[in-house]
């Protein structure tokens, strides 16, 4: 497998997209303080990037889901919260790196409803809405995107490329 020689995305159209991200976020939130969570690890570029952006107060905290080993779901879901506040009452806005089958947003958010939060929107960087297995919108998309296998800005394949600044395609070898 290789990589596309030019970003699918580049550097600069994820700066502008996830600006306009927290503007809008930050409006929807005015006057609440919300918490990022983060799924690791392929959301900690977006989260870093957008609360860097945000224009109203945030509390930052990340949880763990697995679900992929390569490229293929394996349908199987675990969340691990070891976070140190509590949820309960909180507006919790959940960060993810991609929604492709859905079937992890929404193990995750099965998972925070049970902890009792007020309210759960789903922030996904990118969609492959063509994919979807689990009927999941996000109330915030960055970009909507073809399926493809896509690496860079955390996306991983068996952990390389999540250093990369923009994304590109995995593609198979000529
Ligand atoms: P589901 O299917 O549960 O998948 O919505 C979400 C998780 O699957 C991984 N995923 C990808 N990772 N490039 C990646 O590096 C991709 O194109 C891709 N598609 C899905 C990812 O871990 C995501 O959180
Ligand atoms: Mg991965």
């Amino acid at each position: 497998m290789k990589l596309s020689n030019e970003p699918l995305i580049t550097e600069e159209a994820l700066r502008e997209r996830i600006g306009a991200l927290a503007e809008e976020i930050s409006r929807d939130y005015a006057n609440r303080k919300p918490v990022l969570l983060g799924v690791l690890k392929g959301a900690f570029h977006f989260v870093s990037d957008l609360a860097r952006a945000m224009r109203c107060p945030v509390e930052i905290e990340f949880i763990r889901a697995a679900s992929y080993a390569g490229t293929e779901s394996t349908g199987q879901v675990r969340v691990e919260l070891p976070i140190s506040i509590s949820l309960r009452g909180r507006d919790v806005i959940l960060v993810e790196d991609i929604l492709d089958t859905g079937r992890t947003a929404s193990a995750i958010r099965a998972h925070l409803q049970s902890q009792g939060t007020a309210s759960i929107a789903l922030c996904t960087l990118l969609d492959k809405p063509s994919r979807r297995v689990v009927p999941v919108t996000a109330a915030y998309t960055g970009f909507s995107i073809d399926d493809h296998f896509v690496v860079g800005y955390g996306l991983d394949y068996n952990e390389r490329y999540r250093e990369l600044a923009a994304v590109y395609i995995l593609q198979p070898e000529a």
